[in-house]
């Protein structure tokens, strides 16, 4: 995980929960119109994926369990996790890319609206993805994965001051680069060769050589529509486009997209596709369906994305149509640690990771409500642009008093849980209820995440441990991890 350089610790410090009569009266607990549907509360659980689906991609027990335990504490909306939009197998995430995943979504919907008893509406994300492969063994990078060039024996035969290398058999070379310094290879292999080399190998949406990369925008429009049909017909209240962090359609909307076939330079060009898939999908689900979009406020990468693009992306998200505007911040591959060798890169351990999902270890602005001022930009911005869309602010909000100034400062319309939500589920309910001083307060030190990266059933260490003998509870690890948080009893 990346840190910063002197971290300050910040503390949970104490709050003061509101009563039952003055949570009655906020602006958090007011209801809010999104597109056409009415959400009861300005509370929302964005995605988190608990890696709990099959390895098929299909809806599990835990995975019903799971979404019933947050939709218990009633939301005003909670969104299910990044849910991939092809069928194309992918671990254990889930996936909206048939209609024979409809089954097992129809009845993760049903579950939430029997347990929040109709209180919480409930949406999915939507999101495409491109490979990404483990980090190779040196050796099995150079015996098998590397394509041997003549730009290889070029830059070999100047770096060794040896013309030989010039009609060097591939083995040959593969055997020397192998043995290689890293300043040689640093001139013998080129950017993404090293990446491959480093990191693992991974498709970037300006790889043109590759047809299925060149033929993105003509295929993820009709994917994404298909998709969305089918959160439809499971019974979504709507959709959400996973246009944030490091995945294929915020590489799109990247300043590093220099594609040159129209989808990529200037901003306009960038954005061309996330509005193409956008109009499909809503020529696909009709105008009474909310569909919504998550992206990023700061892509926080060298040359990546900053707050003026995601100003331009959400006036014109707005004006295209979009039913909410929901803001995150980094997550992306480009500045993320090499992984271990056989382990995957993951997008959450640069800088930019930080910012995604920031730490109580962390600068003099701490890590509560951090990227709220570039969210307010963005909706004012949307606002004088004249449009209402409503816009979700996510990031370190954990208190009543925090998510009510920034409602009540018109910086965001609606407050956005995740860790808070894992540490405990109820907090909606508690608070509406004037019992705020029950809720288990997130720690923001990330031990969620950690199991996030190792791919391992998400959990909270607030509640884990607790109570592992209580009778019928699901437990992982043999026993060591129950799987949900213990109920409250109201
Ligand atoms: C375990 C875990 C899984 C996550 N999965 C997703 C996801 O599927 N899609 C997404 O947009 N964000 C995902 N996030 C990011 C959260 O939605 C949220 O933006 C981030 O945790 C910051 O908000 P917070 O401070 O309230 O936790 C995930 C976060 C965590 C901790
Ligand atoms: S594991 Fe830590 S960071 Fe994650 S939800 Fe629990 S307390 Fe918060």
């Amino acid at each position: 995980m990346w840190k910063f350089k002197n971290p300050i610790r910040h503390l949970i410090t104490d709050t003061r929960w509101p009563t039952a009569a003055d949570a009655g009266k906020s602006l958090l607990y007011r209801p809010i119109r999104i597109g056409p549907v009415e959400a009861e509360s300005r509370t929302w659980v964005p995605a988190m994926v608990p890696w709990r689906a099959t390895e098929d991609g299909f809806v599990t027990q835990e995975n019903l369990d799971w979404y019933r335990r947050f939709a218990k504490g009633r939301p005003g909306v909670l969104v299910v996790e990044a849910t991939g939009v092809r069928d194309i197998s992918s671990g254990p995430l889930l996936r909206i890319g048939h209609d024979r995943f409809i089954p097992g979504l129809r009845k993760l919907v049903e579950t939430v609206r029997d347990a929040s008893e109709g209180h919480t509406r409930l949406f999915i994300q939507i999101i495409d993805f491109l490979s990404v492969k483990r980090r190779p063994e040196r050796e099995k990078y150079f015996a098998r994965f590397l394509q041997v060039s003549d730009r290889h024996r070029l830059a070999l035969a100047e770096v060794t001051a040896d013309s030989a290398w010039r009609n060097a058999v591939s083995e040959r070379v593969r055997e020397f680069l192998n043995a290689a310094p890293d300043d040689v290879l640093e001139r013998v292999l080129d950017e993404r060769e090293l990446e491959s080399l480093r990191f693992g190998y991974r498709e970037h949406v300006t790889d043109m050589h590759l047809p299925h990369i060149r033929e993105l925008p003509q295929v993820l429009p009709n994917i994404f529509a298909d998709a969305a049909r089918r959160a439809r017909e499971a019974g979504f209240d709507g959709v959400e486009l996973h246009y944030a962090h490091a995945y294929t359609m915020a590489g799109f909307l990247s300043a590093l997209n220099n594609r040159k076939d129209g989808y990529g330079g200037p901003r306009e060009n960038r954005m061309r596709l996330p509005l193409e898939v956008f109009q499909a999908v809503r020529t696909t689900v009709g105008s009474d369906y909310v569909v919504g979009v998550r992206f990023l406020a700061d892509e926080v990468i060298p040359g990546g994305n900053h707050l003026e693009d995601a100003i331009y992306f959400g006036v014109e998200f707005a004006r295209a149509g979009f039913d909410f505007l929901s803001l995150s911040k980094g997550g992306k591959f480009e500045d993320a640690q090499q992984p271990k060798v056989g382990q995957a890169v993951y997008p959450y351990t640069g800088q930019s990771g930080y910012e995604c999902m920031p730490t109580v270890l962390s600068d003099e602005i701490g890590p509560f409500g951090r990227s709220v001022p570039l969210v307010a930009a963005i909706k004012r911005a949307v606002n004088d642009a004249g449009f209402a869309t409503p816009v979700v602010a996510t990031g370190g909000i954990s208190t009543f008093q925090q998510a009510e100034a920034i409602l009540q400062n018109g910086q965001a319309d609606i407050a956005g849980f995740a860790r808070q939500a894992l540490a405990d589920p109820d907090w909606f309910v508690k608070v509406k209820l004037g019992r705020g001083d029950e809720v288990r307060r997130c720690t923001y030190t990330n031990y969620c995440e950690a199991l996030d990266q190792a791919h391992r059933p998400v959990t909270c260490k607030l509640w884990d441990r607790f109570e592992l003998n209580e009778p019928g509870i699901a437990t992982i690890d043999e026993g060591r991890r129950r799987l949900l948080a213990p109920e409250w009893k109201a």
